[in-house]
This record gives structure tokens, sequence and C-alpha cells, in this order.
């Protein structure tokens, strides 16, 4: 089997495509990066399919080329407004059938995830992960790994992602007109975390923010889990329109000139910083302080902010969160954000998700913008192997087992 890989970010403002695949040294390297414009998704969730379609074979064409690989299926990443977060637990008994004693075994495990997972979920929603938080045995509390644990009775916290059913498939229709396969799915901010958060940032406690182009992601991690999502529908496209619609600039100069001169911390501006505004209809060109583009830019992204601060601030009740804060994705390259975050989470524990090195063409992924797809790449390179292996001898390929083990990699992602 080959071990070539791929992870698909369908964005609102880009689609990134990565290929990975284990060198002869038995290393997982990149071999292969793709973008393209997304013009196809409103706030994360497709609205044209052919534009959607068409922005992924772009992407997927380009990793190919630079790697040298045609491929065939992929790990993409589930986004958008609709998807929400929810905490749930389930108790079972430890049953010993078959066994001498109590030992909790990967049975109970599956059947208390199960119990915990028994939540009421509306039909047009699906379960897109169940991911453990602790368990609790009998009455031992803060338990990451019962496995082989003596108890009766076995508790489980977790943290639930449903998504709703018609966005997931118009997705995985869109990968599939583009000669596709999706092996699997991630949620956006969750793969964004695997790529960018460290394992000790996870257990102290730390808030994930992915700013992207329609929509911010929040993922706020406690205790090794993740314990909060949120999808708030503002992201960069709207900082782009509000330069566009107060200087009265198209959309593509108001785009240029936020990243080129953009910057959301009045603190960082220097006095007599110019930005010139091209001239609109064969008036001449404009000269402006970079105070004002920053006087535009701040007050949006302060509102952003806000907002995941007023969502966050319940968890910060009963959880101390004392890890970092940490930003991904396109709009984390904006001037003065981790100032900005700084004052607003009142912390100076802020810092930039940069992807680390996973070898291969290192300068072409090394931005927070990939920080999605590069979750997702390892993400599939993980399950790739998980699936190695737990194969079963190949007479057996194929039969149920393999099923419920895939289920299982699913769950408990
Ligand atoms: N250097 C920069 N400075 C400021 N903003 C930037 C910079 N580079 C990119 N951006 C902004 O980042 C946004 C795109 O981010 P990203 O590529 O992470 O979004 P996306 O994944 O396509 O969208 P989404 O996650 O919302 O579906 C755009 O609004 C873009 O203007
Ligand atoms: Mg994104």
């Amino acid at each position: 089997m080959s071990d070539v890989v791929v992870g698909l970010d369908i964005g609102t403002s880009r689609v990134r495509a990565v290929i990975g695949d284990v060198s002869e040294s038995g290393v997982f390297q990149i071999t292969g990066v793709g973008t393209s414009p997304s013009t196809g998704l409103r706030k994360g969730v497709v609205v044209n399919i052919e534009n959607t379609v068409r922005a992924i074979s772009q992407a997927i064409e380009a990793a190919e080329l630079m790697s040298g690989t045609e491929v065939s299926r992929c790990m993409i990443g589930v986004g958008g407004t609709h998807i929400d977060g929810l905490n749930s637990r389930g108790v079972v008994a430890v049953t010993s059938k078959g066994r001498d004693n109590r030992v909790i075994g990967q049975e109970d495990i599956l059947r208390v995830i199960d119990a915990a997972k028994a939540v009421v979920i509306p039909m047009d929603r699906q379960v897109l992960h169940v991911i453990p938080q602790s368990y609790i045995v009998d009455e031992e509390r803060g338990i990451k790994d019962p496995r082989n644990m003596i108890g009766v009775r076995l508790e489980a916290e977790v943290h639930i992602v449903t998504a709703s059913v018609t966005s997931v498939q118009n997705v995985v229709k869109c990968v599939n007109r583009s000669n596709l396969s999706v092996d699997e799915y991630m949620l956006h901010s969750l793969a964004a975390a695997k790529a960018v958060m460290s394992a000790e940032e996870r257990d102290l406690g730390s808030i994930l923010i992915d700013l992207g182009g329609g929509t911010t992601d929040v993922l706020v991690f406690a205790g090794g889990a993740p314990l909060m999502t949120a999808v708030i529908p503002v992201g960069g496209i709207q900082v782009t329109n509000d330069i566009s619609v107060v200087k009265g600039i198209s959309l593509e100069t108001a785009e240029r000139i936020k990243i080129d001169e953009g910057c959301c911390w009045m603190g960082l501006i220097e006095e007599n910083e110019d930005v010139i505004l091209p001239g609109v209809g064969g008036r001449p060109p404009v000269v402006i302080p970079r105070s004002e583009i920053c006087e535009i830019v701040q007050p949006r992204m302060e509102e952003i902010f806000n907002i995941i601060r007023s969502k966050v601030e319940p968890v910060l009740k009963s959880r101390q969160l004392s890890g970092n804060v940490i930003l991904t994705g396109g709009g984390a390259q904006l001037s003065g954000v981790v100032e900005l975050a700084s004052s607003i989470f009142n912390t100076q524990a802020v810092r930039i998700g940069i992807p680390g090195n996973f070898g291969g063409l290192i300068g072409e992924y090394r931005g927070p913008d990939y920080a999605t797809v590069l979750g997702l790449v390892l993400a599939a390179n993980e399950h790739h192997e998980a699936e190695d292996r737990e194969k079963p001898p190949v007479e057996a390929a194929g039969t149920p087992w393999i099923g419920r083990l895939r289920g299982w990699l699913k769950e408990f992602f």
C-alpha cells in the first residue's frame, strides 16, 4: 500500500492541499504543497459547487506537480458556522464477562464512550468527533487512560463536535467531483491544533484562535483535551470590506493595503508613516497616514476578539487556563495581532502558531495560514499508520472488523 497521504483544507479564502510521504528511511515528510483562491464558499460553507470543485482541482494539481505523485484519496477539514461543540458524560458498569476480574478493557471504553455520545442530536446534524477528556473509575477522577485498571464503575467525560449533515455532504461532493475520495474528515480547528500546539499547552489549558477569511474558529483545551468549540461568523474578509467601504476603494486594493500596511494595534504605528491609496476612476492617488488604516482595522479585530472572550469567559470561570493563546490562520499575519490579543485576554502568553518542521518543503508551509492543512496531512498519516499496524492478514481484509477499527479511530480523534 502506498504511503502517500493528502490533507485538504477547503477554506473561504483559499483551498490548500498538502501531500506527505514516508521516505525510504521511514521518516514522514512533506513532498507537495498547492493552493488556489477559493470563491465557492461563504463563512466556511460551500455555496457554489462548480467554483469549489475548480479550486480543489487547482490546489491538488499544484501539489501533485510539486511532489511528482498522483493522489486519489484525502483527509478533509470541516469548518463553518454550522459547527457546534458540547460536553457530555456516560457511565457503565465494568463487566467481567469472559475475564476473571474487573479489569477495564478496550470494550468497556468503547461502551462508555457510546454511552457518553448518546445525547439527542437533531436529524439534520451528525457527530464529527467524540473526544474523551477524562475518565472516572469508581471514585477516582481525572484518569487519562483507564485501561488495565480495576473498577466496578467507569465514567467518561467527552467533548462532542457536531456538524450539519448537508454542509458536510456538500464538501464531500465537491471533493469527489475533483476525482478524490474522502478517507476521513476532521474539524478545522482540531487539525490546526494538531499542527501547532504542544502537549504541554493542551494540558495547562490554552485557547487556539484560527483567524480565517470567512470565520474565526476557537478551540479551548484543558487537561489535554478540547473543552469548548466555537465558530464565529466574522473573519478577515470583513476587515478588507471595512477598508474598501470607508476608503472608497476596490476590494482587491483594500486586501493589498491590509496585507502590506494593515495593523490592528495603534501603539505600533510610527509618526509620519504614510500609505498611498490609488485613485479611483482616473483620480490621482491620495496619501494618508497609516494610522487611518489602523483606525479601521483595529475596531473590527477588537470586535472579533471580544466575541471570543465573551464565549470563553464561562469556561474560564470553571477552569484556570495557564497555557497560551495561540493564533493561526491568515489573519494571524496581521501586524499588531499579538499585542491586541494580549490586551483583550489580559495576558502576555500569546503566540503565533506556525507549523513545526515536518521535513520536505519547509519554506512552503511554515506560515500560520498552513496550520489547518498541515494538521490534516499529519492526521492522515497517523490514520494510515494505524491502519497498516492493525491490518489483519490479507484474506481477512474488508471484514466488519476493519469497519469497527475505522469507527474507533474516527471517534478517538
Ligand atoms: N499578511 C496578512 N495580513 C493580514 N491579513 C492577512 C495576511 N495574509 C492573509 N490575511 C488574511 O487572512 C484571511 C485568510 O486566512 P485563511 O487563508 O486562513 O482563511 P481560509 O482558511 O481560507 O478561510 P476560513 O478558515 O475562514 O474558511 C484573509 O482575510 C486574508 O486577507
Ligand atoms: Mg481556514
